[in-house]
């Protein structure tokens, strides 16, 4: 059993870095573990125009060290009027790596999203002809449907029939948390992925109710059953090339967590490689962490491998319970434990 893991540099491949005060406080610890990263572009208002990422990525840059090598990838955040050549020519320039399909209302700030698909198949055409990567959050809206069934009813309703309506368009479907997802991506071809973040492997629903409501354990997707948490894990340390990681760190202030109506979010970025690291380590799978974390990733999306490289030691590593940051604070996921793995 090895005392020290040494991986190629990773990416993560599903982040909100948020706008501001909070952009300036958190984006240094996703540039301290990642080289690159997908940023989510959900702010207020929503990165909708290649203009607007283009400004959100040097604010990304100004908010860290001047003699940062870390590189943001943006994406668009579909409407059902999204221009079309703009986020054509935008990926073309490469100010867009990726588009993003919310739901509208699935989830934080997504109020702007796509109500119906068939708004958007113009674009989409466009966006398979082109091999723009389509990243997804997929859940119903629909009250009627269960919340915790939102997802396996989003694959039957939504995604079965958009991966046979554009057959080659590449797809990611952001952090899965149910064997249905798991399932669906093992059975599509080459062009669909996953991204699982570490708390999906980590906790289950019951976690949210644990003695009372922790909102600290609330997110959307929402956590699953205990079965549906050993499907997602079992499929991020399988190493198989259709998963790779992405944290979906989501800071929100400890108080608009802490609410009668608390925000969705799990903030992990500050020990995202520590906790992945433990998952893979108690499933006796650390020859596959390389792969999940730097491989898989930039395979799919076509870009380059990392260079370099980075280590992580058998450590206790003690996460605080609260990360006081620009005035407020912020409360990381697995706050108060002790993890097995230390980033150098
Ligand atoms: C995200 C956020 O806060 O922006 N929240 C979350 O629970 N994951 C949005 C999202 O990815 O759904
Ligand atoms: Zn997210």
């Amino acid at each position: 059993m090895s005392d020290i893991l040494t991986i190629r540099r990773p990416d993560d491949w599903h982040v909100h870095l948020r706008d501001g005060p909070m952009l300036d406080a958190v984006a240094v610890y996703t540039a301290r573990q990642f080289a690159r990263a997908i940023i989510m572009p959900n702010l207020i208002p929503p990165v909708t125009t290649s203009a607007a990422a283009s400004a959100y990525r040097d604010r990304i840059m100004a908010a860290l060290p001047e003699d940062s090598d870390f590189t943001p990838l943006m994406t668009a955040y579909l409407t059902d009027t999204i221009d079309a050549d703009d986020l054509a020519s935008g990926h073309d320039e490469g100010i867009f790596t990726a588009a993003k399909l919310y739901p509208a209302g699935a989830t934080t700030n997504s109020d702007s999203g796509v109500t119906d698909v068939a708004n958007i198949h113009g674009v989409l055409a466009r966006m398979e002809a082109i091999g723009m990567p389509l990243l997804i959050h997929g859940e119903v809206t629909d009250n009627e449907v269960d919340i915790f069934d939102r997802e396996a009813v989003f694959i039957e309703q939504i995604l079965e029939p958009l991966t046979r309506d554009f057959p080659a368009l590449k797809i990611v479907f952001e952090h899965i948390t149910t064997a249905d997802a798991v399932e669906f991506v093992k059975a599509a071809g080459a062009n669909i992925a996953a991204t699982i973040t570490p708390h999906h492997c980590v906790i289950n629903r019951n976690a949210i109710f644990e003695g009372g409501v922790r909102p600290h354990a609330y997110c959307l997707p929402v956590a699953k059953r205990e079965q549906h948490r050993l499907a997602v894990r079992a499929a991020a340390v399988s190493g198989s090339p259709k998963f790779f990681l992405g944290t979906d760190t989501a800071p929100h202030a400890r108080g608009d967590k802490e609410s009668s109506c608390g925000c969705a979010g799990i903030f992990n970025a500050p020990y995202a490689l520590e906790s992945y690291a433990a998952i893979f380590d108690a499933e006796g799978a650390l020859d596959n962490f390389e792969g999940f974390a730097s491989e898989h990733g930039p395979r799919f999306y076509g870009l380059p491998l990392n260079e370099g490289s980075i280590t992580l030691r058998r450590a206790a590593l003690e996460i605080p319970d609260i990360m006081p940051i620009e005035g407020t604070e912020l409360v990381p996921f697995q706050a108060g434990e002790t993890l097995g793995w230390t980033l150098d």
